[in-house]
């Protein structure tokens, strides 16, 4: 008989426990017959602002664009340098180089994997404009130790906080650490639209009124145009799905980190490299990172007992045929590529159960018995 399978993360049946509030939300629009920025998308403004804890929230087509479009409204381009570290999903470089300036990366600390502070210090330089931390799997980055190091050479903060909705450092929200957030809510995200999505959070009236222009073909009056802007449009109908996930999204990090705590407390006497966590934060736990040098044979064991793990990343940015022509392709970021050859995601969703984490864990501890005796 096959193993009753473990799923990585299960979108429906997240759904499910909210489908006649989603379904609510789905006929409001329709019924409404306005669906581009409307006021679903004017009301989620407000409710993420207020729950980020920011005065202002642009919501824009996806995560990427969070990044590209507030670059771009700082005026980053052509000959402008932004650090960022090795270790992160390719969207976070993808945006420096979308406006033209040069990702300058930096490897990660080898416990909590966000960027590391002493690092950053030493590749500033007079081009240095921006520092992109991300909030990695839902761990906060150092950030007073970051705005300490920049500050002082007026450069610019900007959380990539994709992965870090609800995080906490130091008893602060991520998202209002430095001068904007970028946000993503893809579907697999701590809080996930039915499609792409994103945002940018931020106190800078200025910026905000800049990205607001942007996403919208540089046009903050209809048919004029100041400047060359972007279609990036969250829709209406993803707006109205997000207000309806966002009030559930403290107690679904709440069983996020239920079922971290229990993998915790079952590796940290076992031979099992779990995540570093800083004592000072909240992590949102949107990914459960053990390392292993066994990773591909575990991963094969496990897919075996019915475990569906995940690989993030399996190739850092600097070593993808899209930096291949560049001399970034040439780096050396020690951490960065032991973690892409040893990281393994385990399963972790709001709606995973108790039973399952324990057979996760059961797994992980025979794989590791086995692969020990060879
Ligand atoms: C760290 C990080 N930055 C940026 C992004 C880009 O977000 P999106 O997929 O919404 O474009 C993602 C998500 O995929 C991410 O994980």
């Amino acid at each position: 008989m096959s193993p009753e399978r473990v799923p990585f993360y299960d979108l429906a049946s997240l759904h499910a426990g909210i489908r006649a509030d989603l379904d609510a939300a789905i006929a409001r629009v329709l019924d409404g017959g306005w669906y581009v920025l409307g006021q679903e998308v004017e009301r989620f403004e407000e409710e993420f602002a207020r729950s980020a804890g920011t005065a202002h929230c642009v919501t824009v087509g996806n995560g990427l664009d969070a990044l590209t479009l507030t670059l771009r409204a700082l005026g980053i381009g052509e000959g402008d340098e932004v650090i960022v570290p090795g270790a992160t999903f390719i969207a976070t470089w993808l945006a420096v180089s979308a406006v033209g300036a040069t990702p300058v990366p930096v490897d990660v600390d080898s416990r909590t994997l966000t960027i590391d502070p002493g690092q950053v210090a030493e590749a500033l330089t007079s081009r240095t404009r921006a520092v992109l931390p991300v909030h990695l799997y839902g761990h906060p980055c150092d950030m007073d130790a970051l705005r300490d190091i920049v500050k002082p050479h007026g450069v610019v903060l900007i959380e990539d906080a994709a992965q870090a909705h609800g995080a906490i450092y130091r008893g602060r929200p991520c998202g209002t650490l430095g001068d904007a957030a970028a946000w993503s809510f893809y579907p697999a995200k701590n809080l996930g639209a039915l499609g792409d999505g994103g945002a940018v959070t931020t106190n800078d009236d200025a910026l905000a009124a800049s990205l607001r222009s942007l996403r919208n073909y540089g046009s903050a009056t209809k048919y004029v145009h100041e400047r060359q802007g972007s279609n990036s449009r969250l829709d209406e109908l993803q707006a109205a799905v997000l207000r309806t996930k966002l009030p559930h999204l403290a107690q679904w990090n709440s069983a996020r980190r239920a079922i971290a705590r229990r993998y915790d407390e079952a590796f940290a006497s076992a031979n099992v490299l779990g995540p570093g966590v800083a004592h000072d934060v909240l992590h949102a736990w949107h990914l459960y990172v053990v390392r292993s040098e066994e990773r591909d044979a575990m991963r094969a064991q496990l897919a075996q007992h019915g475990i569906e793990c995940h690989v993030h990343y399996p190739i850092p940015p600097h070593r993808q045929g899209a930096y291949a022509h560049t001399a970034l392709s040439r780096r050396v970021l020690p951490v960065t590529e032991q973690l892409s050859a040893t990281a393994l995601s385990l399963p972790l969703s709001p709606t995973m159960t108790m039973d399952e984490a324990d057979r996760v864990i059961d797994a992980v501890l025979s794989c590791g018995a086995s692969l020990a005796r060879g």
